[in-house]
C-alpha cells in the first residue's frame, strides 16, 4: 500500500496544509502504508496546455499527459499509488493555483471522452480532499464554497476511487497577529484555536489517513 499526499500549500513547514497532510500521512503509516509527501510548490510545472494528445485517436499510450516538467515523475508516481491525498488552502474560494494547476493535469488524461464513458485510470483507490481555509465552518455556506468541494469530490470520486473532504476551518494565517494588519480578526482568538482545536483537526487527519490505507470494502 502506497500513500501520496500533494500539498497544495506553499507553506512547507509547520502550517495548516502540510500540519494536516503529515497526521495524514502518519495515519496511514500506522496502517502499514509506504508514504509519500510532495510539496507542489518545490516544483516547476505549468496546467493544462490544452494540446489534447491524451485524446488523440493514434495516442500510443492511454492516461498519460504528454506535458514533460516536474510535475510528470509525480503523476506517473501517482498512476501506481494505491491512494491519493490532496491538500490545499482556499485561495479566494478555490484551491491555490498550484494545487488546480496539478488538478487538471492529473484528471484531464483520464477523463473519459470515448461513448463508453470509462476512466482510463483503470483502477478504484481511496482519495481524499483537505482543505484549510481562514473562515470559520458557519460562514462556509455565505462565502458559496460547498458547491465547489462538492464538485472536487464528484471529480476525484469519478477520476480515481471514493473522496472522504476534510476541511479544517477558522486557521492561523501567521503567528503573531500584531505585525500584520488584522483588524478584521482576533489574533487572540485564533492563537487559542491553533492551541486548542488544530490539534484535533490534526487528529482528524490522522484517522482519515488510517482510513484510507485499510482495503477498500467491497
Ligand atoms: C492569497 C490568499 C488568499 C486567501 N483566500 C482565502 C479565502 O478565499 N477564503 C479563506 O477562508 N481563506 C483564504 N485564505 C487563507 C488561507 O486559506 C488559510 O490561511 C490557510 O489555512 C493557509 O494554509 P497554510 O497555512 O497551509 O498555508 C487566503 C490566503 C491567501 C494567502
Amino acid at each position: 500500500m502506497n500513500v501520496i499526499a500533494l500539498n497544495g500549500s506553499p507553506r512547507k513547514k509547520n502550517w495548516n496544509t502540510v500540519s494536516l497532510l503529515e497526521h495524514a500521512l502518519a495515519g496511514a503509516a500506522s496502517q502499514g502504508a509506504e508514504t509519500e509527501l510532495v510539496n507542489l510548490y518545490d516544483l516547476q510545472f505549468s496546467g493544462c496546455i490544452s494540446c489534447f494528445a491524451c485524446k488523440r485517436v493514434d495516442r500510443k499510450v492511454r492516461g498519460v499527459c504528454a506535458v514533460k516538467d516536474d510535475l510528470t515523475p509525480v503523476l506517473e508516481r501517482i498512476a501506481k499509488a494505491d491512494a491519493l491525498i490532496l491538500g490545499s488552502p482556499i485561495y479566494y474560494g478555490t484551491e491555490t493555483a498550484a494545487m488546480r494547476a496539478c488538478f487538471e493535469r492529473l484528471c484531464f488524461p483520464y477523463n473519459p471522452y470515448a461513448v463508453d464513458g470509462h476512466c482510463e485510470f483503470g483502477r478504484v483507490i481511496p482519495t481524499a480532499l483537505l482543505y484549510t481555509m481562514n473562515v470559520p465552518e458557519e460562514m462556509i455556506d455565505s462565502y458559496g464554497y460547498r458547491p465547489h468541494f462538492a464538485f472536487m469530490q464528484r471529480m476525484l470520486s469519478a477520476h480515481f476511487g471514493p473522496c472522504e473532504v476534510m476541511l479544517c476551518t477558522d486557521t492561523l494565517q501567521y503567528s503573531d497577529y500584531g505585525k500584520y494588519e488584522s483588524a478584521k480578526f482576533d489574533g487572540n482568538a485564533k492563537g487559542k484555536r491553533r492551541e486548542e482545536v488544530f490539534p484535533q483537526d490534526c487528529q482528524r487527519a490522522y484517522e482519515l489517513g488510517s482510513r484510507m490505507a485499510r482495503p477498500l470494502a467491497g
